[in-house]
């Protein structure tokens, strides 16, 4: 068990032993069959977690300009670096195609007019791929689902002939393939099955290879176990790759590639935070805890859920609503959980919290930013403060 007595709270914990077999078995699997992993940075942009992820061998999925200058830093290949997102300002685009970054993958029409105009003022050619919306459920919460005709993202189907035109008539555009990116938190394989029989039928439609695309981005959005991470903690990629070995029935050249976040850190991390108070309410009692909304932005905006364990007390259980000190009511991190008898000073760990947790950490009421630690075989090995 971990010594946590001289550590300031809330911090994130992160265990650095869960992060590498998570590693060690996606790039893995995904090597069986030759498919290229590029890591979500917006799920964690902790340099130690994002170095690590280098160091495997990944590449980097970027949504901003920052998010490309950072990975730079941490010694991403360019060559591994793809660049998403559908309000790509001009000198995000500059940025993206003066560093030669691996694929801008462009969402409309008006986006691919601006790539080929800043890449004309640079004079470089620029690699792009087209984000296609195929309109495909997803079925996961609507706030994270992506694929589907009334999402902001990518070219719908109908406006697919038109970009692919576009990219072929300009001549500072290098047409690479087509992206995709159907949600986030998908916890069957069946949305990835139906997304393999649409990028097939699109691949023939549309005669891809025959504009010269020959790469397939699927994106990421692999879910993971929010309900029994201890005895989950890795997800399963053996299935999630073989799903689309077999499926995917495209001319044997074309490479494939994977966007991973959540699945790759989401376990890896807990917020590790102490009880400020107990107290009675009306008909409900509340554990109130010194992280907040704004150290754990999910169960306020999407009612996520995420398993929370009491490791200061054994006592008998009791019912409790566990909120955080901010002064929203959706500050509220579970109503009505089972926690064994909670007293002011206990440690209670909020799990799965390695994904979309420090990087959506904010200053609402000028909260200071947690600090971080990580821990390999039991012991804190490294803290940033
Ligand atoms: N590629 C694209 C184009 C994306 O938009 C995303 C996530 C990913 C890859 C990585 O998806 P992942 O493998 O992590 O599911 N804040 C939300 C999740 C937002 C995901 C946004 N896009 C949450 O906390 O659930």
């Amino acid at each position: 068990m971990i010594d946590f007595s001289g550590i300031k709270t809330p911090v994130y914990f992160y265990d650095l032993d869960i992060l590498s077999r998570t590693l060690a078995l996606a790039a893995g699997e995904a090597r069986k069959y030759g498919y290229r992993l590029h890591y979500a940075v917006k799920a964690n942009n902790n340099d130690v977690i994002a170095g690590k992820i280098k160091d495997y061998g990944f590449g980097a999925d970027c949504v901003s300009g920052n998010e490309i200058r950072r990975v730079l830093d941490w010694k991403y290949h360019p060559e591994g670096i793809v660049f998403a997102g559908v309000g790509k300002t001009d000198e995000e685009i500059k940025l993206a195609i003066e560093n030669e970054i691996f694929c801008l993958n462009c969402e409309s029409l008006e986006e691919l007019e601006v790539v080929a105009e800043k890449a004309r003022e640079v004079n470089r050619r620029v690699s792009v791929a087209l984000r296609v919306n195929p309109a495909l459920e997803a079925n996961t919460h609507s706030y994270i689902t992506t694929g589907k005709d009334e999402n902001k993202f990518g070219v719908g189907l109908p406006h697919l002939k038109n970009a692919l035109d576009y990219c072929k008539n300009s001549p500072g555009l290098d047409f690479a393939g087509l992206h995709f990116h159907i949600g986030s938190q998908i916890i069957s394989l069946e949305p990835y099955r139906n997304l393999c029989k649409k990028v097939n039928q699109i691949w023939r439609e549309f005669d891809i290879p025959g504009y010269g695309g020959d790469m397939l981005n699927l994106g990421g959005g692999l879910g993971i176990d929010y309900c029994e991470p201890e005895n989950n903690p890795i997800p399963d990629f053996k299935s999630f790759f073989a799903l689309f070995a077999d499926n995917l029935d495209l001319p044997s050249r074309t490479s494939v590639h994977f966007e991973l976040g959540r699945s790759l850190v989401g376990q890896c991390g807990r917020i590790v935070t102490r009880v400020l108070y107990t107290k009675q309410g009306v008909g409900k009692k509340f554990v109130i805890i010194d992280a907040g909304m704004t150290e754990l932005i999910r169960p306020a905006l999407y009612g996520a859920m995420h398993r929370i364990v009491n490791v200061s007390s054994s006592a008998s259980l009791e019912r409790y609503d566990v909120v955080g000190p901010v002064c929203e009511s959706s500050d509220v991190f579970a109503r009505d959980v089972l926690l064994p008898r909670t007293s002011r000073g206990d440690l209670v760990h909020i799990l799965s919290c390695g994904a979309y947790a420090e990087s959506m950490n904010m200053d609402f009421n000028l909260r200071t930013k947690p600090g971080s630690v990580f821990a390999s075989e039991g012991k804190i090995v490294a803290e940033e403060k």
